[in-house]
């Protein structure tokens, strides 16, 4: 059984960044249902046992179209969003450490390029997706973005993804309306460099 994972904030807590109604909504509405639908379409496809990170890299094996596009888009949406909520923090720390903070140094020379280039990304994605910074298994950083709820894992590029960035109209339009730049931005206010840095010291 899939779970979302419990918010380990009050759903006002990032305000003002981050607005309560969109927490609520984004949170207990949305995510609640690509978790409920997932559950039910792994059940349907006979791949409950498995972890959504293998459902979400092996959909090839899906023969049914229907289930394998339904997978690919509940699935997805379940397990973004589990990523997406739990890289917040109303006392975030600002900057990554340890490996990660030398990794991006590596990759993009500073932290505020690495910002700059996920906006641009996240800026630039046409419609509904996400924006990406992602680790392959030797912990070389990349930004990627992909539409509707494909992830670095369901692309089958073998990365990890460790920061999701929703540039969804559900994960801003409340608040911020067609401004999406501005939400971008306020993401970056309440995103926990300590929770990306944790999620980089399993992979390397
Ligand atoms: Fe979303």
């Amino acid at each position: 059984m899939f779970e979302q994972i419990k918010l380990p904030y009050a759903t006002n807590a990032l305000e003002p960044y981050i607005d309560q109604l969109t927490v609520e909504t984004h949170y207990g509405k949305h995510h609640v249902a690509y978790t409920k639908m997932f559950n039910e379409l792994a059940e349907k496809a006979g791949v409950a046992g498995k972890t959504a990170e293998e459902i979400l890299a092996s959909l090839d094996e899906v023969a049914d179209e229907t289930l394998r596009k339904g997978l690919r888009n509940h699935g997805g949406g379940y397990y973004n969003h589990n990523l997406y909520f739990e890289s917040f923090s109303p006392t975030p720390e600002k900057e990554p450490s340890g490996k990660l903070a030398e990794a991006i140094d590596l990759a993009f020379g500073s932290l505020d390029e690495l910002k700059a280039q996920l906006s641009a990304a996240a800026a630039g994605q046409f419609g509904s997706g996400w924006a990406w910074l992602a680790s392959d298994m030797d912990g070389n950083l990349s930004i990627s973005a992909s539409a509707n709820q494909d992830n670095p894992i369901s692309d089958g590029s073998g990365r990890i993804p460790l920061i999701a960035l929703d540039v969804w109209e559900h994960a801003y339009y409340l608040k911020y309306k067609n401004l999406r730049a501005d939400y971008i931005k306020a993401f970056f206010e309440v995103l926990d460099w300590k929770v990306i840095s944790d999620k980089y010291d399993k992979i390397v």
